[in-house]
Order: C-alpha cells, then sequence, then structure tokens
C-alpha cells in the first residue's frame, strides 16, 4: 500500500534521511524504531508532505505521493499523529475533534465517525466540552489520536504516542492502537518504547544516523543481539 524508496531528506546541508526504503502493507502495523535524532519523525514528515525529499520517491497505492500537497494526501487517508500532539488548547475537546473532519469526504461522515472515537474514548465524550489545554497528557494523546481518526485514515502513523504517559496509559494507548488495527486501519508507529513496539508489530526498521540498518519480523528482531543491547539494554 505504502512505498518508500531511496529517499534522502535534507534540513539545509543537513541530511537527515539515507536513501531510506520501506514498505506498509495494507492491514499491518509496522513500527520505525531508533534513538533520538536518528530520523523517524522526518521519515513521517516526508510521508505526510511536510517535507520534501530531495530524492527518491514514495508510492500509495502504486500511485507516486511526492509532489502531492499535504492536503492531498490526507484525502487520500495518510494521518499523521504528530510527535507532542499539536493540539489547540484553547478550543474544546469537540472543536479539536471537528478540525480533524475538515476535508469533505470526512465532513460527509462526521457524526457517524465521531460516535466511533467517543466509543473507543469514552473518556473524550465525558470532557467533550472541555478546552484541550486542562486535559492530562493521557487524555490529551487520545485526543491527538482520536483527531486523526476523524478523517478514517487508511494509513494512520503516529509518533511517539506513549511519550511521557504513566505505564498504565501507555498500555492502555497500545491497546487502543491495536484495536483501530484490528477495525481495519494500517498502522506505522514510531516508539521508542521498542519493547511494546516490537511485541505490537507485524514488521520493523531500525533507523540509525538516517539509514535503515536492519529491518525483518519484528519478533526475530526482539531476539537480535545488536537491537536487545542497543535499545532494550538486555
Ligand atoms: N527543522 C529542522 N531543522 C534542522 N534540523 C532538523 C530539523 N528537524 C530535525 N532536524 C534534525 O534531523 C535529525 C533527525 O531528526 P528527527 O526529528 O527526524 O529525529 P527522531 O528520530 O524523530 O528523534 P526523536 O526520537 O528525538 O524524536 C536530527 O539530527 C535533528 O536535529
Ligand atoms: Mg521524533
Amino acid at each position: 500500500m505504502l512505498k518508500v524508496e531511496n529517499l534522502d531528506v535534507f534540513y539545509g546541508d543537513l541530511q537527515a534521511l539515507r536513501g531510506i526504503s520501506l514498505e506498509v502493507e495494507e492491514g499491518e502495523i509496522v513500527t520505525i524504531i531508533g534513538s533520538n535524532g536518528a530520523g523517524k519523525s522526518t521519515t513521517i514528515k516526508a510521508i505526510s508532505g511536510m517535507l520534501r525529499a530531495r530524492k527518491g520517491s514514495i508510492s500509495w497505492d502504486n500511485r507516486s505521493i511526492n509532489q502531492m500537497t499535504t492536503s492531498a494526501i490526507v484525502e487520500k487517508g495518510i494521518i499523521q499523529i504528530p510527535e507532542g500532539r499539536q493540539l489547540f488548547p484553547s478550543m474544546s475537546v469537540l472543536e479539536n475533534l471537528e478540525l480533524g473532519a475538515l476535508n469533505p469526504k470526512a465532513q460527509k461522515d462526521k457524526a457517524e465517525n465521531l460516535k466511533k472515537v467517543f466509543g473507543l474514548f469514552p473518556r473524550l465524550e465525558e470532557r467533550k466540552n472541555q478546552s484541550a489545554g486542562t486535559l492530562s497528557g493521557g487524555e490529551q494523546q487520545m485526543l491527538a489520536i482520536g483527531r486523526g481518526l476523524m478523517s478514517r485514515p487508511r494509513i494512520l502513523m503516529l509518533d511517539e504516542p506513549s511519550l511521557g504517559l504513566s505505564p498504565l496509559l501507555v498500555r492502555s494507548i497500545f491497546r487502543i492502537i491495536r484495536q483501530i488495527n484490528r477495525e481495519g486501519t494500517t498502522i506505522l508507529l514510531v516508539e521508542q518504547n521498542i519493547h511494546y513496539a516490537l511485541n505490537m508489530a507485524q514488521r520493523a526498521y531500525i533507523l540509525e544516523n538516517g539509514e535503515i540498518v536492519k529491518h525483518g519480523p519484528a519478533r526475530e528482531l526482539l531476539q537480535d543481539d545488536h537491537i536487545r543491547q542497543a535499545y532494550l539494554g538486555m
């Protein structure tokens, strides 16, 4: 469904991605893991069109999306939940969710999608009139995911959804991601919580200094000596 080939991305003179290639099949959970500054967020931003690649290609359903605008990419169902959530703090929970449904297709199904989001996150329904800035960290993460779901993504790209959450909430966020996947949404997950990510995903890519150094079935990577030492502290 999603295919990235030989991608180079620069910030000015600094090369952040070097020849990245990865694929995500429909229905999969795929994770990209790597340490701080490895290029994980850059990869997701390039796919969503927020950053332009200098070289390489990105295709979706066998069509190139490299040159498309971010809004055209969103309309294809490629949705990113950015690192740090990026909510509108003075707007209510409901208003933030509605902002996730701006494109015409999502607008049409807004009531139905809202019901789904509230089904997944009852907490958000209880607090729909509360301003987003006063939600707890975990609730804000739920809202960020809920907002992404309002446009009925075909692929949801999550950038460190567990960041800053307590162990209990981390577990519940991962459970919800798994449920979203079971209901038919493909997941591309960036995580530093590597143990969880590798246990949940079918396949993983390891990113170091802007390069994919290893990829394969997540279960195999959990047993890999380098990964156990470098990322799992074993
Ligand atoms: N806007 C920017 N301008 C210049 N350099 C940037 C910019 N954004 C990111 N970089 C650099 O690109 C590299 C990759 O950054 P990126 O944000 O993709 O890392 P990451 O893997 O997501 O890290 P983290 O786990 O800390 O979020 C880093 O060296 C970073 O400093
Ligand atoms: Mg990042």
